[in-house]
């Protein structure tokens, strides 16, 4: 008897499922806008103590210790999506630099002390977009 083989046609057809049930609820299917959203959107900033103890805080809470680095902006997913329309200006492939300044707390891993330093400070920021959303937290300028 042959052995069981992954079935391509039945992924691509839940894929595609997915893809129509996004659709109809009208929004837009973009695994990698969730992801910029949970790794770089916290509106209203989290209350802490200070910077260190907020970026240590939420470096845990949204599961990246596992990074080096990371930039938290504090503005609506609302406004912040505009930089890939009228409030940004194009700057590289699918990059877009912000016409004006956000509120941002940047976190660094600080290997002597085994936890995160936070520099909050506002900036504009660069950020890759993708079909008109967010994807990639570039730099700020
Ligand atoms: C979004 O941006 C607009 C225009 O810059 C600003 O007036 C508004 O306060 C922002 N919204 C929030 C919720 O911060
Ligand atoms: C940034 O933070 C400052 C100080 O908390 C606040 O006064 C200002 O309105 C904020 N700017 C934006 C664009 O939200």
């Amino acid at each position: 008897m042959a052995p069981s083989r992954p079935r391509p046609v039945l992924l691509l057809t839940l894929a595609l499922l997915a893809a129509c049930v996004a659709l109809t609820l009208g929004q837009k299917w973009n695994p990698l806008n969730d992801v910029f959203r949970r790794e770089h959107v916290d509106n209203p900033k989290t209350i802490a103590t200070n910077n260190n103890a907020y970026c240590n805080r939420m470096m845990w809470d949204r599961v990246m210790y596992w990074k080096y680095s990371n930039t938290f902006i504090h503005e609506t997913p609302e406004n912040i999506t505009k930089v890939c329309t009228t409030e940004g200006v194009a700057n590289g492939p699918y990059r877009y630099e912000s016409k004006n300044e956000f509120n941002i707390t940047s976190c660094t891993f600080n290997p002597w002390s085994i936890s995160y330093t936070g520099i909050s400070s506002s900036q504009k920021i660069v950020i890759a977009c993708w079909d008109g959303l967010p994807v990639f937290y570039v730099k700020s300028k």
